[in-house]
């Protein structure tokens, strides 16, 4: 595996899979990558990348984007009338991380909706497809979200995708998917990403996660969506000029780092296992599905921010969230030889 080679000096970042660094290849489409303006006549780079993004989700057109927050914030704002509800998971990046940009930016209700492991429970979107309009705009959007963040990394299945599109349909109401991590699901699932997102009205993803590109995400959807997101993206400022130099590490990501992840998957398997064996009530090595682990630390001696301050004593840095919950993220600078230090590491301090 290509393991930790350029950063084996430095500490194991388990914080996210954002920290992962250009590859080589990258830097040197960067440095050749032909250039234009990309809001005026066009940066050729952008819009390869645009193509490509677009080709590999099966949808009409891609949008390239600073952030994946922009292309979710986008996706509301194209799809979504001031006013109205999204209707969403509580445990969705949407909710926990960039609900300001939703409420505050978009004008729109976070409408949270009962869901496990990120699959709604089909009578609870039914009831809240279904709200008579009187004291409400009634909803607008449908979102979902895979690999899931808050829920471990987990994976909605493709079923549940054609389910929760067929019911909105029904309605009249579009359906976006939050795939920060699509490719992540992808790979899990051993099926291309087009197969998951078929039934969505739109898709974020990224390519500066586990994908390792510097900067940047993509939203994909009809032509005519993305023509109005790509006006909306001008409003809020994210209409970039010689973009072609960012717009290059992606397409070296989409093009030779996907099927990669599989790596990073059982690495995080191997962490699950070994902490499973320390300790049975961290993780259920059967819910760790792709890069992304949820330690509940509830039932240990220490808290979370203890944990992760320990941890950081000896070189391995955690994210703690809230007091009961440390979330360990793997990805292209963390290899099996990591993982076992690690395992070791909280063996120890156990
Ligand atoms: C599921 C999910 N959606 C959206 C985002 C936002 O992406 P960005 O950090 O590029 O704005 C993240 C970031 O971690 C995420 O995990």
């Amino acid at each position: 595996m290509s393991g930790r080679d350029e950063d084996s000096a430095g500490p194991i970042d388990l914080r996210s899979d954002t920290v992962t660094r250009p590859t080589a290849a990258m830097l040197e489409a960067m440095r050749t990558a032909p250039l234009g303006d990309d809001s005026r006549d066009g940066d050729p780079t952008v819009v390869r990348l645009e193509q490509r993004a677009a080709a590999m989700v099966a949808k009409e057109a891609g949008l390239f984007l600073p952030s994946g927050t922009m292309g979710n914030l986008l996706a509301v704002l194209a799809h979504v009338t001031r006013g109205q509800d999204v209707l969403v998971d509580p445990l969705a990046h949407l909710v926990t991380s960039e609900i300001a940009g939703l409420v505050g930016v978009a004008g729109v209700v976070p409408r949270t909706v009962a869901s496990q492991a990120g699959r709604y429970d089909l009578a609870a979107l039914a009831a809240a497809l279904a709200a008579a309009p009187t004291a409400r705009v009634g909803a607008g959007l449908v979102w979902l979200e895979t690999s899931h963040n808050g829920a471990g990394g987990r994976v909605v299945p493709p079923g549940h995708v054609g389910e929760v599109c067929a019911m909105a349909r029904q309605r009249g109401v579009p359906v976006h998917l939050d795939g920060a991590r699509l490719f992540n699901a992808a790979v899990a699932l051993g099926v291309p990403a087009g197969t998951i997102v078929a039934p969505v009205d739109s898709v974020m993803f990224c390519v500066s996660k586990g994908l390792s590109a510097p900067v940047g995400s993509l939203l994909a959807g009809s032509a005519a969506f993305i023509q109005r997101a790509r006006a909306l993206r001008r409003m809020l400022g994210g209409a970039m000029r010689q973009a072609g130099v960012i717009a290059a590490a992606g397409l070296v990501a989409l093009e030779t780092m996907v099927d990669r992840l599989a790596e990073d998957h059982a690495v995080a398997q191997r962490l699950a296992t070994g902490l499973f064996a320390i300790d049975p009530t961290l993780v259920d090595p059967a819910t760790v599905e792709t890069n992304i682990l949820r330690l509940d630390v509830s039932r240990t001696r220490r808290d979370a921010r203890a944990w992760a301050d320990i941890l950081a004593e000896h070189g391995i840095l955690v994210q703690a969230s809230g007091a009961a919950q440390l979330r360990l993220v793997t990805h292209r600078h963390v290899d099996e030889a990591a993982a076992d230090r690690v395992v070791a590491t909280f063996a120890a301090a156990a």
